[in-house]
This record gives C-alpha cells, sequence and structure tokens, in this order.
C-alpha cells in the first residue's frame, strides 16, 4: 500500500534525494563569491547585495534543508492548505514538498516565484519529473511583478527569496491571506540584521500576526495571520 504522504513515494522520493544530496555541492561552488565577500568585508561594506546576485548564483541550490521541508508538508497539511505561495523557488526543493502537501490535501495551486531563468526552467522541469506539475505554476520574473495576481484566500506562504523583499511581497499577500494561515521565512539568523524589520513587523502584534522564530536550520520565522480583527 502506497504511504499517505507522497514524499515517502517515488517518483517524489527520489527527486528530493537526488536534489538535496545535488544541493550539498553548493559549498564548493559558493567558493567562488567569497574572495569578493571577503575584500567587501576588509573596506567594511556590505557587498552582499552586488556580489549575491541571481546571475552569479545561478548555479547554488540554497535550498531548505530536509527538515525545513517537512516541516512546510506537515504545516500544510494540518492546515489542509490548497493555495501556497513562495517566494524564491531556485531549483524547486520547497516548491516540491509544498505542491506535495497540495496534492495529499486533495488538489490547489502552489504559486512559486523565481527571477534567474535557468533556475525557473530547472524547478519546472523537477516538478514535472516528481508528477506535481498540475498543482504548481511556477513563475519566472520579479516576484514582486509575478505575484501580483493571486489565487485567494491564501492559506500558506513561504518567503526564501532575497530578503530586502520579504517585507514587500508579505505586503502584496497580506491582503490576500485567511485567517489562520501561516507565513514561514528563512534565514532568520544569518540575515539577522536585514531582517530585523521583517522579525519586528511579525512579533509586533500590530499587524495581525503572532510569530515566533524557529531554531530550525538557519532559523524559520513561523508566522499565523489572525486577521485584522
Ligand atoms: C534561497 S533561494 C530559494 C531556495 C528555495 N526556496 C528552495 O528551498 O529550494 C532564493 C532564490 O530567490 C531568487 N530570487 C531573488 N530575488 C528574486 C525576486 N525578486 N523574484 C523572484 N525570485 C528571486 C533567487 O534567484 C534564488 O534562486
Amino acid at each position: 500500500m502506497p504511504n499517505p504522504s507522497s514524499l515517502r513515494n517515488e517518483p517524489l522520493k527520489g527527486v528530493l534525494e537526488r536534489l538535496h544530496a545535488a544541493a550539498r555541492g553548493d559549498r564548493f561552488r559558493g567558493l567562488k563569491l567569497a574572495p569578493r565577500l571577503a575584500l567587501g568585508f576588509l573596506a567594511r561594506r556590505n557587498l552582499w547585495r552586488e556580489v549575491l546576485t541571481p546571475e552569479a548564483m545561478k548555479e547554488l541550490y540554497i535550498p531548505v534543508s530536509p527538515e525545513q521541508g517537512q516541516l512546510l508538508y506537515l504545516t500544510a497539511r494540518a492546515i489542509g492548505a490548497r493555495r501556497i505561495v513562495e517566494f524564491g523557488t531556485s531549483f524547486g526543493i520547497s516548491t516540491l514538498y509544498l505542491a506535495a502537501a497540495v496534492h495529499d490535501n486533495g488538489g490547489g495551486l502552489v504559486v512559486g516565484s523565481e527571477i534567474e531563468p535557468g533556475k525557473h526552467a530547472r524547478a519546472v522541469a523537477h516538478l514535472e519529473e516528481a508528477g506535481l506539475t498540475e498543482v504548481t505554476d511556477v513563475r519566472l520574473g520579479d516576484a514582486l511583478e509575478t505575484l501580483r495576481e493571486l489565487p485567494e484566500p491564501i492559506d500558506l506562504v513561504l518567503l526564501d527569496g532575497w530578503k530586502d523583499l520579504y517585507l514587500p511581497v508579505l505586503e502584496l499577500v497580506t491582503p490576500r491571506l485567511r485567517p489562520g494561515a501561516v507565513v514561514l521565512a528563512d534565514n532568520i539568523f544569518t540575515f539577522r540584521k536585514s531582517l530585523r524589520p521583517y522579525v519586528n513587523h511579525m512579533q509586533s502584534g500590530e499587524h495581525g500576526f503572532v510569530s515566533t522564530t524557529l531554531h530550525l536550520a538557519d532559523g524559520f520565522e513561523y508566522s499565523v495571520y489572525l486577521g485584522k480583527g
């Protein structure tokens, strides 16, 4: 009998194992960027926005960890998510977890977003290989444009693109969230300073969210939308 979670069944199981293994090579591919970042550090300039462009990082997966992927899947199953939005799809690892949950919940749509054309093409191919094309729509281009039109109400959002855009993307999606929607945001620890305004926004209690930072992987901000009250 097949497992009730598609994550445990082929073809998805094999696709995820292969992609997580390939992503472990990021530590070597990323070394190419180290000299310029180090120079910026020595010159006391924060060059990450200039150096870490989507073009420069087009070979890097920088995915959610397997544990974060499991949390995405379980959360989406727990709340019966049918409409999910993702900022930052890369090669599609997180999208695969989210799409599996939507599929296992009975169908719906994960709207992804990726600005780098090569990554977008690879993500679409991985979703096809996993048999999840029907529940996904990965849009090519700047998320601030491609996520303007969205199915409503949104049940779950993953923020995992460039960090200075978390708040602008959140502003785009907030009016479409259903009460009880979950918003997850990655890399809270590495980008502690740049993401402080985002974390403050979510934790202040003034914008309809309750929120906490999970010590999972690189820090996962887990927020629940309670509505405007
Ligand atoms: C950390 S990676 C996403 C990893 C992915 N969520 C996963 O778990 O496999 C961030 C991605 O966001 C993309 N990105 C950056 N700025 C973007 C923008 N304005 N619109 C859409 N995608 C963007 C980058 O090209 C990069 O592939």
